[in-house]
């Protein structure tokens, strides 16, 4: 038998909470595709969804709309009416809060969903201890297996739940903002550490997050979400690059935005002229973007060229310098043109004075022209974007894990830094 290329797909899911007001949409038509063995990420700010689609797919919801497929089996459809329940759908999750099981050994949350599971994927008794050890050793947890979940230190505890989500060889893991609990420093260990332990294993990861750090250094594609809907998916690159609205520019990474008017034809041929309130720039536009459009420009800090003699070149405009900020490998200079504040950031070498004539360049090749209502039309099908996270909603997560994973011990899960 072929294994199925698409681990998921997710066509048209549409989420209303009951009681909320006037049907509001928590997800609102989200449509994407995560191939085997790919790292598929949904960025957005609180509130956008993220948790809500992951939790339609576990089956922790029920849905509205829309047709879930996991490993080529559709669990969840409205036509024809199918819904698998969460533990029948081979998916593992990892919560927030880890909600692992403090009366429980390391072991013993881990071995709880093999022994725990229905017939189907219950695993002979003498398989457990070596399939245990094995996750555990995985996240190097091995020489902790007898000691209580909870004598464990944060960044050890997320370990424990990862283990526990992978001992069963999932066809697909979920994880929602697992990091997010940790300090800075464990959160940027634990990134690489993910990372490395998903190619390893291969499993395929729908993650979830409103870091787009995160986003953009772990995923092969990013969805970026905003109310109920996905607005851009690409890899890293593309979205941080060529970010399609001004919404996508500027949550993910930081950029400087101008309005824009099409004016004309510019020199090179391919770009256009746009007046903007710091002067008249040229930039290639997005097709379909026409003379007398209304868009933005978006010019990311470290691609704002500073200089101390006006280069002759386009895009180039008077400067003063306000602030200079040094550091190390970089140089940060919030300069004013005309009546506006750019931030740029520059190599460590370049020094310029505060009082010094200036100038700031806009390569033409770096002016991204944004039309929104060209990013809001654009195809989010393609399983070659990212997406977002957000908070977690109030719930029953003991009774979650507990739906997942089959009948859930009696005790409720460790909440995050109980360690
Ligand atoms: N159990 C719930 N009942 C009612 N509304 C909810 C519930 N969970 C989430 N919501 C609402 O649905 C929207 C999306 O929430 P959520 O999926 O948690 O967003 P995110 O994870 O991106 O922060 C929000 O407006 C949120 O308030
Ligand atoms: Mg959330």
């Amino acid at each position: 038998m072929t294994e199925p290329e698409l681990a998921l797909e997710v066509e048209d899911l549409v989420k209303v909470y009951a009681g909320s007001e006037s049907g509001q949409r928590a997800v609102d038509g989200v449509s994407f595709t995560v191939e085997r063995g790919r790292f598929f990420t949904l960025l957005g700010p609180s509130g956008c969804g993220k948790s809500t689609t992951l939790r339609c797919i576990a089956g922790l919801e029920a849905t509205d709309e829309g047709t879930i497929t996991v490993g080529g089996r559709v669990v969840s459809s409205h036509q024809p009416k199918v819904l698998v329940q969460p533990h029948e759908r081979d998916i593992a999750m990892v919560f927030q809060s880890y909600a692992i099981w403090p009366h429980m050994t390391v072991f013993d949350n881990v071995a709880f969903p093999l022994r725990a599971g229905r017939k189907r994927r219950r695993v002979a008794r003498k398989d457990v201890r070596p399939r245990v050890m094995e996750a555990l050793e995985r996240v190097q947890l091995a020489e902790y297996a007898q000691r209580l979940a909870t004598k464990l230190s944060g960044g050890q505890q997320q370990r424990l739940a990862l283990a526990r989500a992978l001992v069963g060889n999932p066809t697909l893991l979920l994880l929602d903002e697992p990091l997010s609990n940790l300090d800075a420093s464990l959160r940027e260990a634990m990134r690489t550490e993910l990372r490395t332990l998903q190619r390893d294993t291969g499993v395929t990861t729908l993650y979830v997050t409103h870091d787009q750090t995160e986003a953009l250094s772990m995923s092969n594609v990013v969805a970026v979400m905003q109310d109920g809907r996905i607005v851009q998916a690409g890899s890293p690159r593309e979205i941080y690059r060529r970010p399609m609205s001004s919404f996508v520019a500027t949550f993910v990474g930081r950029t400087n935005l101008f309005d824009a008017t099409v004016t004309g034809p510019a020199a090179s041929p391919s770009a256009l002229t746009l007046d903007t309130e710091v002067g008249r720039i040229e930039a290639v536009c997005p097709e379909g973007v026409g003379v007398g459009d209304s868009v933005s420009v978006s010019v990311r800090p470290e691609d704002i060229r500073l200089h101390a003699e006006r280069p002759l070149r386009p895009n180039v405009f008077d400067a003063s310098i306000i602030r200079r900020m040094y550091l190390g490998d970089a140089v940060e200079y919030n300069v004013r043109v005309g009546e506006r504040q750019i931030d740029t950031r520059q190599h460590g070498d370049v020094f310029l004075r505060r009082r010094q004539p200036a100038w700031v360049e806009f390569p033409v090749e770096h002016c991204v022209v944004l039309s929104d209502e060209f990013g809001a039309t654009a195809d989010t099908h393609a399983d070659r974007g990212t997406e977002d996270e957000d908070h977690d909603p109030p719930d029953d997560r003991a009774g979650l894990l507990a739906s997942v994973f089959e009948g859930a011990p009696a005790a409720a899960p460790v909440e995050e830094g109980t360690a």
